[in-house]
């Protein structure tokens, strides 16, 4: 059986590395639409377009469960998809909650960082203001972030001058959690661990979001193992060197989950 994984780029391997941690004997189908990336500073009108055809194209290869590894796609068509395709589909949503949970004892405020369209659809609203009951929440956008990602650039002298910059109106002190709402940011905990004040605890979805995978595909019956953890990799653009890249982001990325560890 086969895992479909979608994203605008790189970011959604910081979530099929996960997978492949949980998940080591399934095969996985990893897509990413190279045609449109970025998505976070288009408008949802074109992306949710983007979306429905390449999980068109990645439905023709057969999946068995489709992750849509992508905090901006999820806030964009999570809803129709599920209603298209009868397959278990796992979304993300910044991990608004948990980490409001996490800071109640502190009394400190939570940072979100995510792309300008995830922070600017309903979805993103409706979150906030069903679990912020405090009024803690902040959040911030990231555009660059994404490109940086792209171009595989993990300079830590030009990172950190970004996020400095980045950071700079914000009175770290007050916040106790970072919440990295957009799968394209793990790529930068490090970095982050570096820049951020050693009281701020960095959160984001991707653990849960394959622990729900596990549980829907549990739910739906679907029997587990039988594969080898391979992955096949896509892109919309058909560009090989980007395949090549997307290897080289998910190795890079395992390592430092292994230093992680
Ligand atoms: N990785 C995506 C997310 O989780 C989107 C990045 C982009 O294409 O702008 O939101």
């Amino acid at each position: 059986m086969t895992i479909g994984f979608l994203d605008s780029g790189l970011g959604g391997l910081s979530v099929l590395a996960e997978a492949l941690k949980r998940l080591p004997d399934q095969d996985f189908l990893y897509m990413a639409d190279t045609l449109h990336v970025p998505y976070g500073t288009k408008t949802k009108e074109e992306v949710r377009s983007y979306i429905l055809e390449v999980v068109e194209t990645m439905m023709a290869e057969g999946l068995d469960a489709l992750v849509v590894a992508c905090n901006t796609a999820t806030s964009i068509a999570i809803a129709e998809l599920r209603e298209l395709y009868s397959i278990p589909i796992v979304g993300m949503e910044p991990a608004v909650k948990p980490a409001v949970e996490m800071n109640r004892a502190t009394g400190k405020r939570v940072l979100v960082f995510a792309t300008p369209l995830t922070l600017q659809m309903p979805k993103y609203y409706a979150l906030v203001s069903r679990v912020d009951e405090g009024g803690i929440v902040d959040s911030l956008p990231l555009p660059e972030l994404v490109r940086y990602c792209e171009a595989l650039q993990f300079d830590k002298r030009v990172l950190g001058d970004y996020f400095r910059e980045k950071l700079a109106p914000y009175g770290l002190d007050r916040y106790g959690i970072v919440v990295l709402g957009c799968t394209h940011y793990p790529f930068y905990k490090g970095i982050l661990r570096d820049i951020l004040p050693p009281h701020i605890r960095i959160v984001d979805g991707n653990a849960g979001t394959v622990r729900r995978l596990v549980a829907l595909l549990t739910r739906y019956g679907i029997p587990r193992g039988g594969g080898t953890g391979s992955v096949r990799f896509m892109c919309s653009s058909g560009d090989a060197a980007y395949v090549d890249k997307m290897q080289t982001a998910l190795a890079l990325y395992r390592q430092e989950l292994l230093e992680d560890e």
